[in-house]
C-alpha cells in the first residue's frame, strides 16, 4: 500500500511514522486511520523493526484533531462508528509488542493527544500543546481520552482539562506526567532517536516484556500482576539473552543482545 497521509520510514532496527498533512495540521481523517493501520500491520509483520516513533509532519502540529469537516457529518451510528474506528487503531498501536514513542512536536489536540497517548511514552517539543478540546465541538473525547488520560494523570485533572476544554503546554504537560520530556524543537528527533537507540541497546525481550507487565499492572489485581510478573521473568530466563546479559555482567563486558 503507498501512503499519501503518513510516510514510513524504516531506520536499521526501528521505524518513524509520520503523520502527513501538514496544512490539515495533520487532522486525522479515514484515510489517514486506514493508512495508519496498514503501517502497524507493517510493524507487527516485520521482526527486525524493534521499536517505533510516532511524530507529524511540519513544526506546527503532531496532530490537530479528528477531522473535524469529516466528524461534521455525523449521527448517531456513524459517530459510534467513527469513535470505534480511531480507538481500534490507537489500541493495536498500543499493544504493538515493541516500545512505541511519540515525538510530539506541536499541537496534540483531541485525538492528536489521544494518539500520543496510545504511545507508550511521549516526548514533546517546547512549543507542543496537549488538550482534549472537544467539549467545545459538543462531544466527549472519542478515542480514548477519557479512559487514558486518568490513567495518566489521575482523574480530577483528566476532569478539569476535559470539560474545561482547556490547552496546555509542555512543560505543564511535563509537570501533571502526560510527556515523559520536553526538548527544544529543534533537538526533539534528535532526543527521541537517541533514546531510542538506547532501548535498542538492551534485551528486545526484556523491553517488551517490561511494557507488557506494566500494561497488565493496569489490569490485575496486586496479586494477579505479581503472577504475571513471575512467569514473564520464568520466560526470559529461558532466553539466550538473559543468559549473555548475566554472562557479560560476570565477564565484565558489554552485553551483546540478539533478541531471543
Ligand atoms: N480537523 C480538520 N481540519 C483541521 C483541524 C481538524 N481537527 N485542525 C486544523 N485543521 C485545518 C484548518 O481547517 C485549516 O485548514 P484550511 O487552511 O483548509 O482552512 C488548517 O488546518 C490550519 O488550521 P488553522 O485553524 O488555520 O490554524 P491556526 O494556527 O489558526 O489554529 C488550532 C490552530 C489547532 C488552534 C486550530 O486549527 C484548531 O482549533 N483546530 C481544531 C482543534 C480541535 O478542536 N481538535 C479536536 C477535534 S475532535
Amino acid at each position: 500500500m503507498s501512503y499519501n497521509t503518513i510516510k514510513f520510514e524504516q531506520k536499521d532496527n526501528f521505524a518513524i511514522l509520520t503523520l502527513n498533512r501538514p496544512d490539515k495540521l495533520n487532522a486525522l481523517n479515514t484515510e489517514l486511520f486506514n493508512e495508519l493501520d496498514d503501517a502497524i500491520t507493517k510493524v507487527e509483520l516485520d521482526d527486525s523493526i524493534k521499536l517505533l516513533i510516532l511524530t507529524g509532519e511540519g513544526e506546527k502540529a503532531f496532530a490537530a484533531g479528528a477531522d473535524i469537516k469529516e466528524l461534521n457529518q455525523s449521527d448517531k451510528n456513524s459517530g459510534k462508528l467513527f469513535s470505534q474506528k480511531g480507538s481500534k487503531v490507537m489500541r493495536r498501536l498500543e499493544l504493538l509488542n515493541i516500545p512505541v514513542i511519540a515525538a510530539v512536536n506541536g499541537f496534540a489536540l483531541g485525538g492528536g493527544c489521544e494518539l500520543a497517548m496510545s504511545c507508550h511514552i511521549r516526548f514533546a517539543s517546547d512549543n507542543a500543546k496537549f488538550g482534549q478540546p472537544e467539549v467545545n465541538l459538543g462531544i466527549l473525547p472519542g478515542y480514548g481520552g477519557t479512559q487514558r488520560l486518568p490513567r495518566l494523570v489521575g482523574v480530577a485533572k483528566a476532569i478539569e482539562l476535559t470539560i474545561s476544554g482547556n490547552i496546555i503546554g509542555a512543560n505543564d504537560a511535563l509537570n501533571i506526567g502526560l510527556v515523559n520530556q520536553v526538548y527544544p524543537q529543534s533537538e526533539l528527533m534528535d532526543k527521541t532517536v537517541e533514546f531510542a537507540n538506547l532501548v535498542l541497546s538492551k534485551g528486545s525481550m526484556a523491553v517488551s516484556a517490561s511494557i507488557d507487565a506494566i500494561y497488565q499492572s493496569q489490569n490485575l489485581s496486586l496479586n494477579d500482576g505479581l503472577d504475571y510478573e513471575s512467569k514473564l521473568f520464568g520466560e526470559l530466563c529461558a532466553s539466550n539473552d538473559f543468559k549473555e546479559g548475566t554472562s557479560a555482567f560476570i565477564e565484565k563486558r558489554k552485553a551483546n543482545f540478539k533478541g531471543n
